[in-house]
């Protein structure tokens, strides 16, 4: 089976090329990367090591995998500049990266009868209903996940509205040139493998600081550090990929949504305590109320669809996870300094 992994240098992309060659008998995969990340040339080096190559292309140039010889069973898409706040800034360079490779992607598709799994992002849905489904959750004590059917109909950030936008395009081309695709929009995704950077998310960046003794920062919504999150762990997103490659029929055409679930949900005073628990480190903790226009308070998955239809929920819990990245990151610790 022949793989193109988009990103494949990333966190999520270089994750998945390493697990799906270890678990694809005879598998070839092709990592496409511009390695425009601080970390992106380390992990290419990890690819390597396996037998994975990485093309350094820029995605985001029009027809840029016109001259790739490579004919793949699947492309999976995990090429993104993901960070939600850069994307307020860089427009362009935001929609290049995000959605002007989506197109080229599906051109390629198109050449050679690619089928394509996307990485989409939970931030498709509209910032002011994160904020009504945090109210309730505080009223009725209970949560209110997101689902498939959630109304995407208002602004999102401009990172969102790539992820959209690039939906869109992949179910367009469905219906004009039959392109066969799978859309996972997921949640906050972590675990090994993630150095603790401010736009990798909360999570590992919380675990690095904790390791190293580094104030965190409730940051907005008052600085109370009640945002919430649910997490999914790289582990069990990769089994769900395997799972999609290997019986692709099932999922065909489909859209969902996938991440931690109610099991996996934290907030950041609670992840503050495990990462105290887990380091036995105590760290300063400052509050910062002013709230960025883009963050959200409120993210949870529902998983029901993609659990009924396969059978696949995470197995990997917050103990479990969090517990793997410090172990990551203690084996890894100097090389990660590299990255700051
Ligand atoms: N990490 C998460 O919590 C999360 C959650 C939901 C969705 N996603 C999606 O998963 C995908 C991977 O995210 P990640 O966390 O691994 O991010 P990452 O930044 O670690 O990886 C993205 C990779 O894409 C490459 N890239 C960016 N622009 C490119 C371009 N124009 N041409 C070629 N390569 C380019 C970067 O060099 C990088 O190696 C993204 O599509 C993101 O939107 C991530």
């Amino acid at each position: 089976m022949k793989i193109i992994v988009t990103g494949g240098c990333g966190f999520v992309g270089s994750s998945l090329c390493l697990f799906l060659k270890k678990n694809i008998k005879k598998s070839q995969i092709l990592s496409i990367d511009n390695l425009s990340k601080s970390y992106s040339k380390y992990n290419q080096k990890i690819l390597l090591k396996n037998k994975i190559l990485n093309k350094n292309i820029n995605l985001g140039e029009f027809n840029s995998l016109e001259k790739i010889k490579f004919k793949a069973d699947f492309i999976i898409d995990c090429s993104a500049e993901p960070a939600v706040e850069i994307s307020k800034k860089k427009i362009i360079k935001v929609i290049e990266s995000n959605f002007l490779s989506t197109l080229n992607i599906l051109e390629k598709s198109k050449e050679d009868n690619s089928k394509i799994i996307f990485v989409s992002s939970s931030r498709v849905y509209p910032i002011k209903k994160s904020y009504e489904k945090f109210k309730n959750f505080k009223k009725y004590k209970k949560h209110f996940p997101y689902s498939e059917k959630g109304d995407l109909s208002d602004q999102k950030s401009i990172y969102g509205f790539t992820k959209y936008a690039s939906e869109k395009l992949i179910e367009e081309y469905n219906l004009s040139n039959n392109i066969k695709y799978i859309i996972n929009r997921c949640g906050l995704i972590s675990g090994p493998g993630q150095y603790g950077k401010v736009e990798q998310g909360l999570v590992s960046l919380w675990m690095w600081r904790h390791l190293n003794k580094i104030n965190v920062t409730y940051l907005g919504h008052g600085g109370k550090g009640e945002q919430l999150r649910d997490v999914l762990f790289i582990e069990d997103f990769c089994k769900l990929v395997l799972q999609q490659v290997k019986s692709f029929k099932l999922f065909e055409n489909k859209l969902f949504c996938v991440g931690g679930g109610k099991m996996n949900v934290i907030n950041l005073k609670e992840l503050t305590q495990i990462c105290k628990k887990i380091t036995r480190n105590k760290v300063k903790i400052l509050r910062k109320s002013k709230t960025s226009i883009y963050d959200i308070p409120y993210y949870v998955t529902s998983i029901s669809k993609i659990k009924k239809l396969c059978g696949w929920e995470p197995k990997v819990d917050l103990d479990k996870g969090l517990k793997q990245i410090y172990n990551w990151m203690i084996l890894n610790r100097e090389k990660i300094k590299d990255f700051f």
